[in-house]
């Protein structure tokens, strides 16, 4: 099935008035991001190195730490990671939430507008969805209440994930890489694991129009804005507020299911039901695939950066998910082939003149058939 619509769309574009300082910060937060996870990084890791001793002296994670605890610059990526951050979304004058709050009448207006005239099969929504314990309260990246409390969360979602890879001029470009490494053929029907704001299956959408496109979400607010989205790119998504663990889809239903930071926001305690789940909508021989950031192996160094983002940006649930034995977790829920690699192209190192790079970040990809 062709999902793009042939009609021109229905719906007026939604768009965030954005003052020159609000524009500015958004510059400002993506250029200090960069510079900390480059030069302020190797800075770090020349001292950390000189303190240490080379490879493999102080090579474990407590040691590691500790060196770290006491240099400049790991305080000062550290204060800068959880302050930038906190600014991003809460100063009075041009955080996100003060702008999309002075605008929210009209944006809500518009979301209603896009609501009310969806289809019934586009946008499924269910006030009465239990949400999660582990998933109500959490705040997320520091997003305050989570993503499904506010009308307006979808929208503060979508503007924040602009920052998330700072390095990436486009934020859709992750979604590429991504869809990169799949195997090139045709997907019937695709499944987006936490949709979000939708512009990954949006993404997928242009690079597949042969697909029909599902996405799911607990969050009403970001699904009433991934419709909106979708209807801005003519396009028709089919959208439902479900819970991942129990979905209403019929067994052997998608060639493909894709994730995009997903996992690391999962407790490890509901993961093997939430695989369960995602192994039983698939068809035989379908891919369940995505991309997550993890700890790099036996480097201590990156191991205490990508720890202490758990504490800086509240990801409650992702020092838990380093240690989440995923692929025997994979293996036990059905899936016949568990495959993860590095994902090199999105991995960031950070070149020091003539001396060994250091690595900022660690991503895998995820490969699993059923
Ligand atoms: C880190 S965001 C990723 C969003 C999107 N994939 C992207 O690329 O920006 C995680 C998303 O998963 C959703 N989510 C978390 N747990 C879920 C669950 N059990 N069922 C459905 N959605 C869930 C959240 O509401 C949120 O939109």
């Amino acid at each position: 099935m062709n999902a793009v619509l042939r009609e021109p769309p229905q719906e007026p574009a939604l768009k965030v008035a954005e003052s020159r300082d609000f524009r500015s910060y958004h510059a400002f937060l993506r250029a200090a991001r960069n510079y900390m996870e480059g030069p302020l990084v190797a800075e770090m890791y020349t001292r950390y190195e000189s303190a240490a001793g080379p490879p493999p002296a102080a090579r474990d994670l407590e040691t590691a730490e500790d060196m770290l605890d006491e240099l400049l610059p790991f305080q000062v990526y550290s204060w800068a990671f959880r302050h930038l951050q906190r600014f991003k979304y809460h100063r009075p004058s041009f955080g996100i939430f003060a702008t999309v709050q002075a605008q929210r009448d009209a944006l809500i207006a518009r979301l209603d507008a896009s609501t009310a005239s969806a289809p019934a099969d586009e946008l499924r929504l269910d006030p009465n969805l239990d949400l999660p314990a582990y998933f109500k309260y959490v705040p997320f990246h520091q997003h305050t209440g989570g993503v499904t409390h506010d009308e307006l969360d979808g929208i503060a979602y979508e503007i924040g994930r602009r920052t998330t890879v700072p390095s990436h001029g486009d934020p859709n470009g992750i979604y590429h890489l991504l869809f990169d490494t799949l195997p090139k053929k045709s997907y019937a029907r695709v499944l987006d694991w936490g949709v979000g704001h939708g512009a990954a299956l949006i993404t997928w959408q242009q690079m597949h129009p042969e697909s029909e496109c599902h996405g799911v979400d607990l969050s009403a607010p970001c699904l009433k804005l991934a419709h909106q989205r979708a209807r801005e790119h003519r396009m028709r998504l089919l959208l439902s507020q479900q819970d991942l663990e129990h979905l209403d889809f019929p067994d052997n239903h998608f060639d493909l299911i894709f994730f995009n930071f997903m996992l690391h926001e999962l407790p490890p305690a509901n993961t093997p039901a939430l695989l369960r789940e995602a192994h039983r909508v698939l068809k035989p021989a379908g891919l369940f695939a995505g991309h997550e950031f993890h700890v790099r192996p036996g480097d201590a160094f990156q191991n205490v950066l990508q720890r202490s983002h758990a504490w800086l940006n509240n990801e409650t649930y992702s020092v838990p998910w380093y240690d989440t034995p995923i692929d025997a977790i994979a293996r036990d829920v059905g899936f016949k082939r568990a495959s993860i690699t590095p994902f090199e192209r999105l991995n960031r190192s950070v070149l020091r003149p003539g001396k060994q790079a250091v690595n900022a970040n660690h991503w895998n990809l995820y490969q699993f058939e059923k």
